[in-house]
């Protein structure tokens, strides 16, 4: 691929004017020198200024994705016009038909906010080219076209209304732009097209004020140095100091993001980004939903393993949030507003195995998260920490503890689940809770002869 690229001399002088490097990118070329691989080694954490950003965001650790756009009018998922093979011509179509109500973000907002979320993060744009933010680089855009008004202003004052922080997401990858595909084998294309998307950041960053998140996603057909992404997470950082930034223009970014699954990263900052259905975007057929008690348990799942949960809506085109949403929503926000304690700020939990239970930690305070409740008894295998007390969370009742060197049982439970998505049962450890399945219980447990 031809293409004059980000030079390493280019980067070296950005590191030392701007600082705020992101992490690393081989040269343009993509040979590696042994001086260069010793850097990209340095290269390769988060962008300068790492904690001092994400420090927030470590304590949020719940947050809504929103996915809209004109596939929304559509509502056949948003990958609507790919999988289909819409002709562009007739694709634009949909940017006259596309009138939401005014306001509809204050609607996600204060159910983002009554879920016990403490973010947002809506796709300015997406695949499918169409900014939902004012533009001067091109006319598909919210205010030129259908809306007739900024989008994302009104994302923006909504989720800062109810005191949350908020994000973009912005797709590099374009299916309507002219050079999206051929800048891939045409330097030409590719200096516009990186101009155009360089500058459709720069406008987003520059526009609405304080901005906490860019979450970038899917850099087809380039690579970092095609993307120029070193430049572009420079140019973000001198727009927006304490804004953080995903790792989906080919850079470590200062967060990882496992799509649909949820996988604890060793020594990362981490979210899963995950739907509630099968579809990102409005898909009127997708019946598929997740269930409150899986919501909660994922979301668990993600303290346990010191992650962030993006969860999507895909709001109707007219902006109102399909009901099946706000019904999930406002349960599993029942659920966090009286658990809260065991989610924000939850860290890295050691404790993982038992068959009805979830897990998250608090120094040495254990959440011990059972759902599929057994009754009486909860037992847990392997603790290599003494329990000190333990109490049902919600109630402040005591429970009565157990414990040998095998497992820790929870002893006069109440016969029925108190609390039918997940009852937790707050253990005090006197260190930081761990365990051990293989020593303790597989090899340690004691034997006896047939
Ligand atoms: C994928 C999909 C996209 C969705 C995104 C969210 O990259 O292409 O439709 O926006 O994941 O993580």
């Amino acid at each position: 691929m031809k293409r004059s690229g980000w030079t390493r001399r280019e980067s070296l002088a950005g590191l030392a004017a701007g600082g705020a490097l992101a992490g690393a990118i081989t040269s343009s070329c993509g040979k590696q020198s042994p001086e260069s691989k010793a850097e990209a080694r340095v290269e390769a954490g988060p962008p300068a200024g790492h904690e001092r950003r994400i420090a927030w965001w470590r304590q949020a650790r719940f947050g809504m994705f929103i996915h809209w756009g004109l596939y929304s009018v559509l509502g056949r998922h948003e990958w609507v016009m790919e999988n289909e093979g819409i002709p562009i011509p007739e694709y634009e179509q949909l940017a006259g038909q596309f009138k939401p109500k005014p306001h509809a973000a204050r609607d996600w907002a204060r159910l983002a906010k009554q879920a016990g979320m403490k973010y947002m993060v809506m796709t300015s744009k997406h695949h499918e080219g169409f900014a939902n933010f004012s533009s001067k680089l091109t006319d598909y855009c919210a205010p030129k076209k259908g809306p007739g008004r900024d989008l994302a202003a009104e994302f923006v004052e909504a989720a800062r209304g109810e005191g949350l922080r908020c994000g973009f997401y912005y797709s590099l990858m374009d299916w309507h732009h002219p050079d999206g595909a051929l800048c891939a084998t045409d330097e030409q294309a590719r200096r516009r097209f990186v101009d155009y998307i360089h500058g459709q950041i720069r406008e987003l960053l520059t526009n609405y004020g304080k901005i906490d998140i860019l979450w970038y996603d899917v850099p087809w057909p380039l690579d970092a140095a095609g993307w120029e992404s070193e430049k572009m997470n420079n140019m973000v950082f001198q727009l927006q100091p304490d804004i953080i930034v995903n790792n989906r223009n080919k850079l470590p970014g200062d967060f990882s993001t496992p799509e649909q699954r949820i996988v604890a990263e060793a020594d990362k900052d981490w979210e899963s980004c995950m739907t509630m259905n099968d579809s990102w975007g409005y898909q009127k057929a997708d019946d598929n939903w997740k269930t409150p008690k899986t919501i909660v348990r994922n979301l668990i799942t993600c303290a346990r393993g010191g992650g962030n949960y993006l969860l999507n809506i895909g709001p109707k085109p007219d902006g109102s949030i399909p009901e099946e949403s706000v019904r999930i929503l406002t349960s599993v926000g029942k659920w966090v507003d009286q658990n809260q304690s065991t989610i924000f700020g939850a860290e890295r939990c050691n404790v993982a195995r038992s068959s009805y239970c979830n897990f998250s930690r608090k120094g040495n305070t254990l959440f011990i998260h059972v759902y599929d409740w057994p009754g009486d008894t909860v037992a847990i295998g392997g603790l290599k920490t003494r329990v000190k007390s333990a109490r049902l969370l919600v109630s402040g009742r005591e429970v009565k503890v157990e414990q040998d060197e095998l497992r820790a049982r929870f002893t006069g439970l109440p016969a029925a689940a108190p609390d039918s998505l997940a009852t937790v049962i707050a253990a005090e450890c006197d260190s930081e809770p761990a365990q051990d399945m293989v020593e303790i219980v597989r090899k340690g447990r004691k034997r006896y002869k047939a």
